[in-house]
């Protein structure tokens, strides 16, 4: 499709917008389709009323019943379904293991540490981790302190790297940096722990099926290939930007599955330009629903959250920051959040149990001067 363009606009998006107007990007498959900018007065998220059930949802999904060792399912489709899961300080060493049959698990660990025990070696992870295990791999949690994950399982096919295209592989992270299962680590572990694991518990259609051994299954001696689990810190993502104009969240995408994206927002400097826009831009994303999950720092483009909670910005509403975080972008130089953001191709449903915390009048935020 060539451009084309009609009255008030800015040559590139996201910079130079008009004195008193609001830029609104429309745009397709997420950041990366067909995408107009169009010039208005006043943001699109000025209604006064909204009635019916496309409405923006913020949950306080970290002040539901803790219900320690029990996935609580918090939003879902076909391709994805992402809970939580509290976890006490391990008192003693596993003797069980999980296989996922029905999916890939990322886990990021909100709150908490420990190690995971896998066929493949030992992984260590703690507040800010990603950790990777892909479908059916087998893997046992011992926990160093209490422990909140955001379990994010890709149903439909497994976690790749992103296309960093012209910006080269070593960007936004380098492989390098993802934590390697190490098999010396495992069993010395073992060792020291006295651990010893024979059962292992297989989730297929979400039903468990235990198998029972007579000796510990992390028995491997060795391994290769490029099948394996891994993690990847928040702290060796370089977050990209530019000093001249706001680069789009997509920028900032981490994992990618099928029918789903992952992204990391990290503290970074704002935009330099004096006619930059320096708050995320108003927008349609017309074709994904958005889920953030705020993890740490202060939250500059929304007003009332605190670490734990999530949003969820389904596609057919426009949405942007709230208006005291446009008011006072002027007396920031950089943000300090960290946020995980999951963008899914089909929309996406809400467990019934995030009702007691959902924040009702959030749709409310926007009116608010
Ligand atoms: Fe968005």
């Amino acid at each position: 499709m060539h451009q084309y363009s009609q009255g008030k606009h800015n040559r590139q998006g996201h910079k130079a917008i008009p004195e008193g107007h609001f830029e609104e990007e429309q745009g397709r498959k997420g950041f990366f389709g067909l995408v107009s900018h169009l010039i208005k007065p006043k943001p699109s998220t000025r209604w006064t009323n909204i009635k019916g059930p496309l409405k923006p949802h913020l949950f306080d999904a970290i002040n539901m019943e803790k219900k320690y060792g029990q996935r609580q399912r918090l939003i879902f489709n076909s391709d994805i379904v992402i809970s939580s899961l509290w976890e006490k300080k391990s008192i003693q060493a596993p003797t069980t293991a999980f296989r996922n049959a029905d999916g890939d698990s990322l886990y990021f660990c909100h709150q908490g540490s420990g190690v995971v025990l896998t066929e493949y070696g030992l992984l260590e992870f703690r507040k800010g981790s990603y950790i990777n295990i892909p479908k059916c791999i087998v893997h046992s949690f011992f926990f160093q302190e209490e422990t909140y994950f955001l379990i994010i399982e890709s149903l439909s096919g497994a976690y790749r790297e992103p296309d960093r295209g012209m910006v080269g592989k070593n960007a936004f992270y380098d492989p390098q940096s993802f934590g390697k299962p190490d098999l010396d680590q495992l069993h010395n572990w073992k060792k020291q722990n006295n651990c010893s694991v024979t059962e292992i518990h297989v989730k297929r259609e979400n039903e468990i099926t235990e198998f029972s051994y007579d000796e510990c299954i992390y028995d491997a001696v060795g391994w290769k290939g490029d099948f394996f689990p891994f993690t990847l810190h928040v702290d060796d993502l370089m977050p990209m930007m530019s000093h001249r104009v706001h680069l789009p969240p997509s920028a900032h995408t981490t994992f990618v599955a099928n029918g789903f994206v992952v992204c990391t927002f990290l503290p970074r400097p704002l935009e330099q330009d004096a006619d930059a826009l320096k708050v995320p831009f108003y927008h349609q994303n017309i074709d994904y629903d958005e889920v953030l999950f705020y993890h740490d720092g202060n939250f500059f483009s929304r007003d009332n959250l605190h670490a734990g909670m999530m949003t969820l910005h389904p596609a057919g509403f426009p949405h942007g920051p709230h208006p005291k975080a446009v008011k006072n972008i002027n007396t920031k130089t950089h943000t300090d959040e960290y946020a995980v953001m999951i963008d899914t191709w089909s929309n996406l449903k809400v467990d019934p149990s995030l009702e007691k915390v959902e924040v009702k009048e959030y749709w409310q935020s926007w009116m608010k001067k």
